[in-house]
């Protein structure tokens, strides 16, 4: 995303009733003021938006959480980034405890094939929590 190297004020309208549960998810989240919060639901808006556009180029992470004594998770895991290797650009694995690994693949490519790639990986027997966070490859 292209960041401005101004700041424009705007007024936003809003019934008390919407706005007193927006600044209760601002505390729940963590923001500092209403416009950080503002500021990162339209960017959030406008990622997704890209993702109508079937070839815009994005780059990010895939991070899954395991336990690697499920049978079968590795050789899937393994076969499923051989499967899309020309977007896989590394993988890093952390073995965290006894039982639970974090394998964060870090990826390039069009943002529909990503999407794709993440559903496969995420939907794999005994993978407990996963996250996918890219964002569009912006050419100048
Ligand atoms: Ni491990």
């Amino acid at each position: 995303m292209r960041e401005s190297s101004s700041l424009t004020r705007f007024g936003v309208s809003m019934d008390d009733q919407l706005l007193k549960s927006f600044d209760e998810l601002i505390i729940e989240k963590g923001y500092k003021n209403r416009s950080e919060a503002v500021r990162d639901l339209v960017r959030e808006v406008l990622v997704k938006e890209t993702w109508n556009d079937k070839d815009q180029l994005v780059a990010g992470s895939i991070q899954i959480f395991y336990d690697h004594h499920q049978r079968g998770l590795i050789e899937n895991l393994t076969s499923i980034q051989h499967d899309y290797h020309h977007m896989v650009l590394a993988t890093t694995h952390i073995h965290l405890d006894n039982h639970n690994c974090l394998e964060m693949i870090v990826v390039k490519g069009k943002a529909n094939e990503l999407q794709q790639l993440s559903n496969q990986l995420l939907s794999i027997k005994g993978v407990n929590y996963g996250n996918f966070s890219v964002t569009p490859i912006v050419v100048k």
